[in-house]
């Protein structure tokens, strides 16, 4: 591989700099091949540069390449196993041999910082398994380990086109790396970044046990108490991880909720594309989120100014509980700006609910989640020991009714949360139940995140997205199939 003398590249030459490697976060030792002979080459990776030395520790490395949004890193394989790693800074590549095993740890961690490219070298992609706002997720499988993972491709001429579009995808990343540091087992977790000649591709732990929604459409009934117990206890306890790192999610929704396997315990919070740093401000977007589900205080928001906090979380949060809780969602109109004034006024009416639907520690919990001003909003920690979470009335949720298989019998009086459930598919029409009237989710618009404009109110026009269909037609997966399956496109 050709090599120039050039040092220092930003997107172009720029002067060496001394390097502080306190804040280096990975290092390692490999091989540089010259003309005649070979040398020692020590990496040094940090948040936003690469350096490289003679020598351990040099103050004035021999290459220092900045991770911005031209570098990539190419990895060269024989026999499968990884023979180097080439830099691509520039318009120009460096590479560096080394054994599998130093480069595997290379990759692992360089992987959440610099796009590589090539996946087709390491997965081959095996069906869809989602698709969002902005991405389908794919399932793919490691042709290294036989391991499976998700990919979430985002379209680059969609993120070019939308303001702040990069921006906001770097975000997300980032977000993604930060909650990926110390790993929370109710966090998605961030595994390697690629990028295709179209898309770019965030691949991630997979979550075998699918979204909240698919769950809540395949049952006969709502949840248990008990279940629902377990549902938001781990949800309370992946927004405390973020909340702990001034991170809001701001589009928690039962779509971006799910689960690693069918075990119920165990829910991971996904989809960071609308996280944001509360100090960081201005706001990337500062309205957004999705109607039915977004806090009040962001549709209040009238300027790029807009600043609050992570208990707008809560508030979705609260929104998924009453919806495991009563069976229906909480803000609906068919109209969206209607649904979306609905949100924002937040008249919440708890007293038109019997008891048996509602009992008063689960009534006093929601009050304390869907409070329309955030200062009387409780925080995660905070939430996690209230009585819903700590109580032993737990006659009747300890029993899974769901497996029961005489339903006529069981009186609805006894047992609220049996009822029929009314997001289940194929709602059968001849069992009637009080929830009838329940528009089946299935039925009603997609949960569709939106980014609003601040200044003009809930007009959904130019800021809505695109819907995904229209994005990805039916032959999208051949598409992306395309780009991860096939060798040297
Ligand atoms: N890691 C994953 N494992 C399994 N399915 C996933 C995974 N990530 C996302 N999905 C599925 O893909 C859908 C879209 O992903 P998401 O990250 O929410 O994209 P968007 O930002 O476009 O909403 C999710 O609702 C879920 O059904
Ligand atoms: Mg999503």
């Amino acid at each position: 591989m050709r090599q120039k003398s050039q040092t220092v590249h930003e997107g172009g030459l720029k002067k060496l700099q001394a390097v502080d490697y306190e804040k280096c976060i990975y290092n390692c030792l490999l091989i540089k091949q010259k003309f005649i002979g070979r040398g020692p080459r020590y990496i040094y990776l940090f948040k936003n540069q690469i350096c490289i030395g003679k020598s351990p520790f040099v103050q004035i490395p021999e290459r220092q390449f900045q991770i911005n949004q031209d570098m990539r890193i190419q990895w060269s394989y024989k026999k499968n196993q990884l023979k180097s790693v080439i830099f691509q800074v520039g318009g120009e590549q460096f590479e560096y041999f080394g054994t599998n095993e130093q480069l595997r740890e290379l990759k692992q961690k360089i992987a959440l910082y610099v796009f590589q490219v090539k996946i087709q070298d390491e997965y081959q992609a095996e069906s869809i398994l989602g698709k969002g706002s902005y991405a389908t997720v794919l399932e793919l499988s490691s042709l290294q380990c036989q391991k499976q993972y998700a990919a979430k491709c985002i379209d680059q001429q969609r993120i070019n086109e939308k303001k702040n579009g990069y921006k906001q995808l770097l975000q997300e990343i980032e977000t993604m790396r930060i909650l990926s540091e110390i790993k929370h087992q109710n966090i998605l977790q961030l595994h390697e970044l690629y990028i295709g000649n179209q898309n770019y591709y965030l691949v991630m732990e997979l979550a075998k046990g699918g979204s909240l929604l698919s769950l809540m459409k395949k049952r006969q009934t709502l949840f248990s108490r008990s279940d629902i117990r377990i549902i938001m206890k781990q949800l309370l306890e992946g927004l405390a991880f973020i909340h702990s790192h001034n991170i809001m999610h701001r589009d928690l929704k039962p779509e971006n909720i799910l689960f690693m396997n069918k075990d119920l315990e165990s829910l991971v919070i996904a989809d960071f594309g609308l996280a944001q740093s509360v100090d960081s401000h201005p706001y990337t977007y500062p309205k957004c989120g999705t109607p039915g589900f977004v806090a009040p205080e962001i549709l209040e928001q009238d300027s790029d100014q807009a600043k609050y906090s992570v208990l707008c979380d809560i508030f979705s949060a609260g929104v998924i509980l009453y919806i495991l809780l009563i069976g229906e969602p909480l803000f609906e109109k068919k109209d969206r700006k209607e649904q979306l004034e609905l949100n924002r006024k937040c008249d919440i009416n708890f007293s038109k609910f019997s008891h048996d639907q509602l009992n008063d520690i689960e009534k006093d919990l929601l009050i304390k989640m869907l409070s329309r001003n955030p200062e009387f909003r409780w925080s995660a920690n905070s939430l996690l020991k209230h009585k819903f979470f700590v109580s032993d009335d737990q006659i009747e949720s300890e029993i899974d009714f769901y497996k029961l298989n005489n339903m006529a019998i069981l009186k609805k009086s006894m047992m609220p949360t049996f009822l029929k459930n009314p997001f289940m598919q194929n709602n059968c029409k001849n069992q009637p139940t009080t929830r009838d009237k329940s528009i089946s989710l299935i039925n009603r618009q997609r949960n569709c995140t939106l980014v609003m404009q601040t200044n003009l109110r809930f007009d959904k026009s130019s800021q809505e997205q695109l819907n995904i269909d229209q994005v990805v037609g039916i032959g999208s997966f051949g598409l992306f199939k395309d780009e991860i399956n096939q060798k040297n496109f």
